[in-house]
């Protein structure tokens, strides 16, 4: 099997190209990303050595790139991660989400359309999204597969874009595909421009925390090797031309969160018990911004028997001390264009 993943340098892609190369050593593993900011093999340290793992620099943007890698490399499956991900980038420049999110995946699509087109036979495009493209949920209800796609930030669209070409493309060229749409993660090698890792460095360095609007915004979290696993099963065992939802069934508003996040942070660094919540500082909104997402896996539950495994206070517990113990990552990455991006967004 020549495995084909996409933004394995990214948060998530690093541990699900961490699962495969580990899990299935006769897979060839083959990590394709541009390392933007959100790139760095860094991630991948420990397992760059395997004789199976191969990175490759490129862009999937760059059409005549990936066909010739098409050519040269016979893939016989594609997990495709590689995404420009953070909302509020996306408010900031959407024409660089819709060539990322939108043309880089049908180039991919392309590709591997020309390719297998002789043969479907144990062919398979896998498309990672997210919940985001459903829009926002109210007080009540969950997202399911059937729910319309609604979304709200230039992000959201792209994504929603990407799904909708890659289910074109299994209706219209019988490519066979599967996606799943995701809740939001958490973990280790997590960028902190996101919530909860932009959150610990700020409590670790003693900054404000930015808190936007009221706070009363509702995620749905999920430990991110919780969600490697599910792409493991979904790559093996999914339909074809299905999508299922993943969530950790682990509603919280931010405001819970970051005050649980403090507590946490207080006892693993030694400070005072209510210190860090006093750095808690409420921000102007982000635009658009979504009340709730929450999902329901009970289609992923039932028909391939996925379950998040770690609770929330255990995966923010790991993830806490994990951040602690690699204060070189969080320095290498938080140095240069990211006090830049920092000062741009939040001052
Ligand atoms: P990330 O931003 O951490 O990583 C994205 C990776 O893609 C980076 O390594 C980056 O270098 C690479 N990349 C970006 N543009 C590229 C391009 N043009 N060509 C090649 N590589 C490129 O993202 P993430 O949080 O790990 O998310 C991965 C995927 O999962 C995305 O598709 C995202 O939409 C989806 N998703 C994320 C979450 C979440 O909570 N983070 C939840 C659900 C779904
Ligand atoms: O739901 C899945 C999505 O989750 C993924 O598709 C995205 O790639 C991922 O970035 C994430 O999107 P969110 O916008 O939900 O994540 P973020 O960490 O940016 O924000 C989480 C919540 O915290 C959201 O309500 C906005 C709020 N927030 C965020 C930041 C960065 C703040 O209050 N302050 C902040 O500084």
């Amino acid at each position: 099997m020549n495995l084909l993943i996409t933004g394995g340098a990214g948060f998530i892609g690093s541990h699900v190209v961490r699962r495969f190369a580990q899990s299935y050593p006769n897979y060839h593993i083959y990590n394709l990303d541009a390392l933007t900011y959100a790139g760095n093999l860094e991630n991948l340290k420990d397992i760059e050595d395997l004789p199976n793992y191969h990175f490759i620099k490129g862009n999937i943007v760059d059409e005549p790139f990936i066909n010739d890698l098409f050519d040269k490399i016979n893939f016989d499956g594609v997990i495709h991660l590689a995404a420009e991900s953070h909302v509020d980038r996306s408010i900031e420049d959407p024409l660089s989400f819709v060539r990322t999110n939108v043309i880089g995946t049908v180039n991919l699509l392309n590709a591997a359309k020309r390719i297998w087109s002789n043969s479907y036979d144990k062919k398979r495009f896998y498309h990672v999204s997210t919940d985001e493209v459903y829009g926002s949920l109210g007080q009540e209800g969950l997202f399911t597969e059937t729910t319309s796609y609604d979304p709200n930030s230039p992000y959201s669209a792209s994504k929603a874009s990407s799904d909708h070409f890659v289910r074109a493309y299994g209706e219209t060229y019988k490519l066979p595909f599967v996606i799943t749409n995701c809740s939001n993660n958490y973990g280790p090698f997590h960028f902190p421009e996101k919530l909860i890792p932009l959150f610990i460095n700020n409590i670790i360095q003693n900054k404000p925390l930015p808190v936007y609007g009221d706070g009363k915004y509702t995620r749905d979290w999920l430990y991110v090797e919780d969600h490697a696993r599910a792409i493991d099963l979904v790559f093996h065992r999914g339909k074809n031309h299905e999508t299922y939802n993943i969530g950790g069934f682990n509603e919280w508003q931010n405001i819970d969160l970051v005050k649980l996040l403090c507590r946490v942070m207080d006892k693993k660094l030694g400070r005072h018990a209510g210190s860090s919540k006093n750095l808690i500082t409420y921000v102007k909104d982000r635009p658009g911004h979504d009340l709730r997402y929450a999902i329901d896996a009970t289609k992923i539950n039932k028909e391939l028997g996925w379950e998040p495994s770690v609770t929330f206070e255990e995966g923010l517990e790991k993830t806490v001390e994990w951040y602690l113990n690699n204060s070189e990552w969080l320095k290498n990455v938080t140095s240069g264009d990211y006090q830049e991006y920092y000062s741009k967004m939040y001052s």
